[in-house]
């Protein structure tokens, strides 16, 4: 019922248009109807040889108008209904997407995108068929089966046409049972088909893990069982309508006998006119379709129903983070972070991944975070960005919770590099510009310059027009991470937060882009995410976390005096550096001396 009032209020919207559709639906019914009565009264007239050759030709006028009405008549009640179905189809669809998109990045993290993927398309096919083709087929159904057993019983006889319909009212109750059954058949095909999408996708994603660990072969047992398992759950559906769509044949079939029995006997003798026992039969066909229309319906309503349920679902999870009402709208940041007593919990962990981390990120200034791995680094981003909610007053901007601002205008406000540097399948110059509304080619070149990719870029054959990700060219992970830190560049917001960022960059170019980034954010906060000491020396302070904890805070000299956590690491780092420059000597060494000798040799 729930279901019901939900799709309605979608319907409802294009009533007009049902109307009109159903109207000119019963007017093709209508139509229709007039034919067998046309053909009787031929008949009749031919047989009596009462008819003339104006009868004729007034008959065969009186058809072709009724065929022009039907033709008009079919075209339009297609227009409406289909045309409507259709605008629901989108608007449900269009709803989908910007609820989906209001979800917090731990939906996404439950919910499987294949899944997803399946309620936006196959399951709002469905739901489009259950409220155009379906309501069709129920409207102009009931219209027809009242129609012609009207016509059935008035124009040929009562007793004969409640004798030929008898075999139909079986059909009925029977439909009814079988809608329950079929419904709950698909309901499990549909999640049958989502698990299958999902396989696929993932599958393909992660094709190159599967051909470096040479799993092709157990991938694809994996995806012959979900297909098994698809293919079952859809045999499921077509073994019930294969069993009742031959039985409705048998009880249409019973009804033409019947006629043909009881309705030639009666044309013998002579209750009913010759013609009356031909327009009768040609009613009688014409209830096969209403019957078949029936059976439709109900397969498409269970359908659609247990389609739209998957939709519901969606719609009805309520996103978890959204602006409160007591958000107030502020125009410009200025870049002043808090934290304060900063502890978070991410779902399904029993230890919070940060503890207690109180710090100061004054405007203007940069905050670097280092960190072993799954410190929490990302995740303090995150929270900046409220990917994730943290509980009120644990993180203010200037000196406003950041609950409290508007989530456009806090992400608006914060440039973000991820760690992931995702980029969509479209032209660099668009992934650049992704998140900026105006802008032009001298600030997409400005970003990339001082990105250190523009020369990279304008290498390529297309340049600024070069496909990347899925449909185009492959960049490599360093020309990725530039990119990406290009597109947060070209936002000039007043905090920037590049995360992991310049970890696969030489130390080279990572000085470079530290040097373009020093003279770009002046007087903006950034907050820098690394590994790599060399990346963070120079920030204005350094956020050291261990455990979750905030371990060590202040800048680079105060760290080494510290004599901690800091220091061994980047002592550690230096020892690092300096064993590999030594083997590189050693290797260039090498290498003059093969050359030497080959000369000689030469
Ligand atoms: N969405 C999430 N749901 C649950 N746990 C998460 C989620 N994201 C991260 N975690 C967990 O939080 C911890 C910290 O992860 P985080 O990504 O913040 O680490 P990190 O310091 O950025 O690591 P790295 O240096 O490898 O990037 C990890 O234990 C990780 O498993
Ligand atoms: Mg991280």
């Amino acid at each position: 019922m729930r279901t019901f009032r939900f799709i309605l209020q979608y319907i409802k919207k294009h009533r007009f248009q049902y109307i009109a559709g159903i109207l000119t639906l019963f007017v093709v019914d209508f139509a229709n109807l007039y034919i067998p009565e046309l053909t009787g009264t031929v008949t009749d007239g031919l047989a009596a040889r009462t008819l003339g050759w104006d009868g004729v030709v007034s008959c065969l006028v009186s058809i072709f108008v009724l065929g022009l009405t039907l033709a008009a008549g079919r075209f339009l009640w297609r227009y409406f209904l289909f045309g409507a179905s259709r605008s629901i189809e989108k608007e449900l669809r269009n709803d989908m997407f910007g609820h989906l998109e209001k979800m917090s990045v731990e939906y996404y993290n439950e919910h499987k995108t294949g899944d997803l993927m399946t309620r936006f398309t196959s399951d709002l096919n469905a739901v489009r068929m259950s409220i155009g083709p379906a309501v069709i087929c129920v409207f102009d159904a009931s219209v027809m089966t009242v129609m012609v057993i009207c016509q059935m019983m008035f124009y040929v006889d009562v007793k004969l046409t409640l004798l030929a319909v008898i075999p139909m009212l079986f059909i009925c109750a029977g439909e009814i049972y079988y809608g329950k059954i079929i419904h709950a058949r698909f309901l499990k095909r549909q999640e049958a088909v989502s698990g299958l999408t999902d396989f696929v996708q993932e599958s393909f994603s992660g094709v190159r893990v599967i051909k470096a660990f040479v799993r092709e072969r157990a991938q694809l047992r994996a995806f012959a069982k979900a297909n098994r398992n698809s293919m079952e759950k859809n045999l499921d559906v077509v073994r019930l309508q294969s069993v009742v769509m031959p039985l409705l044949d048998v009880v249409i079939g019973l009804s033409a006998l019947i006629t043909l029995v009881y309705g030639g006997y009666l044309a013998l003798v002579g209750d009913i006119t010759l013609g009356r026992f031909v327009a009768f039969n040609q009613y009688i066909n014409m209830l096969v379709w209403p019957m078949l229309a029936c059976g439709d319906a109900i397969n498409m309503f269970s359908q659609g129903a247990a389609s739209l349920r998957r939709i519901q679902e969606i719609l009805d999870e309520k996103p978890e983070i959204f602006d409160r009402e007591d958000a107030l709208e502020v125009d410009w940041m200025k870049g002043d972070i808090e934290l304060d007593h900063l502890t978070f919990l991410h779902r399904g962990h029993s230890e919070p991944t940060l503890k207690d981390i109180s710090l100061s990120v004054p405007a203007g200034t940069t905050l670097a975070i280092i960190g072993r791995t799954g410190n929490g680094k990302s995740t303090l981003v995150n929270l900046l960005l409220r990917l994730y909610r943290t509980k009120p007053g644990m993180i203010r901007i200037d000196g406003r919770d950041i609950n409290q601002i508007p989530l456009k205008t806090l992400r608006e406000n914060i440039a973000y590099v991820p760690q992931d540097n995702f980029l969509f399948s479209d032209t660099l110059k668009s992934n650049i510009a992704f998140g900026a509304d105006d802008w032009d080619m001298d600030s997409v070149v400005r970003a990339t310059q001082a990105a250190c990719i523009h020369e990279n870029i304008v290498a390529f054959p297309d340049g600024y027009e070069t496909i990347v990700g899925e449909r185009g060219v492959t960049l490599s992970g360093g020309q990725k991470q530039r990119s990406s830190i290009a597109r947060a560049l070209m936002k000039d917001a007043p905090i920037l937060i590049l995360d992991d960022a310049l970890s696969a960059v030489d130390t080279d170019t990572e000085e470079h882009i530290l040097r373009n980034l020093k003279q770009n954010r002046q007087g903006k906060t950034t907050i820098l995410i690394a590994h790599r000491i060399s990346t963070i020396q120079n920030a204005d302070r350094i956020l050291v976390l261990e455990d979750g904890e905030a371990k060590e805070i202040g800048n680079h000299e105060e760290l080494m005096r510290e004599n901690g956590i800091y220091r061994s690491m980047f002592e550690q780092q230096q020892l690092e550096a300096a064993v590999s420059r030594q083997k590189a000597e050693l290797d260039a060494g090498h290498m003059s001396e093969e050359t030497a000798k080959g000369g000689t040799l030469g």
